[in-house]
């Protein structure tokens, strides 16, 4: 079996290795297409691949439809909005993720992020301290997880609010759960997201919500760019000199969030996952799901079932 890894943003090499070893140690042939910057690229790649390893990488119908010897794509990661499910479960191929392979990565951007916006982007002047602030987590999967356990050693009071998590869950991790996100915004000095894009999510994060927050409120988004509420946010946020926003995902009005200035910051890349542990934790469950698929036809992390 061919399997392709096909990463815009590449794995570390070590992580590579890694998924050669397991791919050829099951009898499967290995192909890399890296860095690749046409989608012509990924197509003609695709085309005898009979498995497919991604990250953020965009398999729509057009790629479904190159790939036709394809059996399997797996998302080396948590989000799968960029696989066009429908299209892929209408061609009979398996999508999976790897759940929580790369969270604690994510989870530890979100404080570096954190630390800079509350000095004041290293300007000079005195910012303040995370510690004592309320931090609101917005979803509790398994990076808003390990943003509470990070945030418990900040000193930081932390709450959390999950439309499918149980309060029950979120109070047995020493979190505060809350009843809605409106109270997470409410009160909370900093809000960290982490709810996937979803017809549900998107856009739901806007002017009336943000606009919630406290004096001196920071958002934080190391989830989705299409969570957002841009042209909201960006209103809020002229009229709201106290905010500040700081993303791993940059926005479409990346200029316009620029002119706010000193209340912005995005990483240039997404740089969330992008860690060694990560690519080779994701990478090589992404590789070892690929066997046991071919194997033993197991589907345990298959999202469009
Ligand atoms: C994920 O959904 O796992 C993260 O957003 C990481 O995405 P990446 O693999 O493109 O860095």
């Amino acid at each position: 079996m061919k399997v392709l890894v096909a990463t815009e943003k590449p794995f570390a090499a070590a992580a590579v290795d890694g998924i050669r070893q397991e791919t050829e140690a099951a009898g499967n042939e290995l192909v890399l297409l890296e860095k690749y910057t046409e989608k012509a690229q990924l197509l003609e790649a695709v085309k005898d691949a009979d498995a497919l390893i991604i990250r953020s990488d965009k398999v729509d119908a057009e790629v479904l439809e190159a790939a036709k010897q394809l059996k399997i794509v797996v998302r080396a990661g948590a989000g799968f909005d960029n696989v066009d499910l429908a299209a892929a479960t209408a061609k009979k191929v398996v999508v999976e993720n790897t759940p929580g392979q790369n969270s604690n990565a994510v989870a530890e951007l979100v404080f570096g992020m954190l630390v800079y916006a509350v000095r004041n982007f290293y300007n000079g002047k005195a910012g303040t301290e995370l510690l004592g602030k309320k931090l609101g987590i917005l979803a509790f999967g398994n990076v808003g997880r390990n943003v509470a356990r990070i945030a418990k050693g900040f000193g930081m009071d932390v709450y959390a609010y999950d439309a499918y998590c149980p309060a029950e869950v979120i109070e047995s991790a020493g979190v505060h759960a809350v009843a809605n996100q409106e109270e997470l915004f409410e009160l909370c000095d900093v809000v960290s997201l982490h709810i996937p894009a979803t017809p549900e999510t998107k856009q739901s994060i806007n002017y009336d919500l943000v606009g919630k927050m406290r004096k001196g409120g920071i958002l934080a988004n190391t989830a989705r760019k299409d969570v957002i509420d841009e042209p909201g946010l960006i209103k809020l946020m002229q009229e709201r000199p106290d905010l500040k926003y700081v993303t791993d995902i940059k926005p479409d009005a990346d200029a316009e969030f620029a002119q706010l200035e000193g209340r912005y910051f995005s990483t240039p890349k997404k740089m969330g996952a992008q860690t060694q542990e990560a690519n080779i934790n994701a990478g090589i469950a992404a590789a070892k799901q690929i066997t046991a698929f071919f194997k033993d036809g197991c589907t345990k992390f298959q999202v469009n079932k």
